[in-house]
């Protein structure tokens, strides 16, 4: 039986893949976006590696919660949809940078932000 603290180690592995290739990325389309024509040849790995850590986190989030004997469904407590809503943040960043690449800055900025906003809620348990 997978453990919790293996399952936390594998939620920690997604969150710096996650959020490093999405910072990656982002900054990618910034320079692009400033050289007319130009394509990315990292794109597709990056965008890889950016899915596979949101799978990830999200792997060891309900592994842990799993272990933690937290309810599933529409049971959960606040924090964990909090958290929820922040991942979805983290996964659509990339298409938004994409589509409007004028954002692309801002949206670097707010991607730790994000981050340490579920951390800090999962620490912290508010609501
Ligand atoms: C947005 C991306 C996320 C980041 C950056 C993140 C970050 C973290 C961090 C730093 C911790 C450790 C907190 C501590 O032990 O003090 C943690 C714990 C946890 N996270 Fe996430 N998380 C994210 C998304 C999620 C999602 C989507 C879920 C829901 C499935 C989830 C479920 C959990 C659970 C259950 C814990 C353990 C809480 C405990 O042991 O009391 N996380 N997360």
């Amino acid at each position: 039986m997978i453990s919790y603290t293996v399952y936390k180690v594998i939620h920690y592995i997604g969150i710096f893949g996650a959020v490093g290739a999405l910072v990656a990325l982002l900054a990618r389309i910034g320079l692009i976006e400033a050289s007319p024509g130009a394509t990315d040849p990292w794109r597709r790995r990056l965008v890889a590696l950016h899915g596979t850590g949101l799978f990830l986190v999200l792997l060891g989030g309900f592994g842990m919660l799993a272990r933690l004997e937290i309810t599933h469904g529409l049971g959960l407590p606040g924090w964990i949809w909090a958290k929820l809503v922040l991942w979805g943040g983290l996964a659509i960043f990339v298409t938004v940078g994409k589509r409007a690449p004028q954002l692309a800055g801002w949206l670097t900025l707010l991607a730790p932000i994000f981050a340490i906003l579920a951390g800090t809620i999962a620490h912290t348990k508010p609501f």
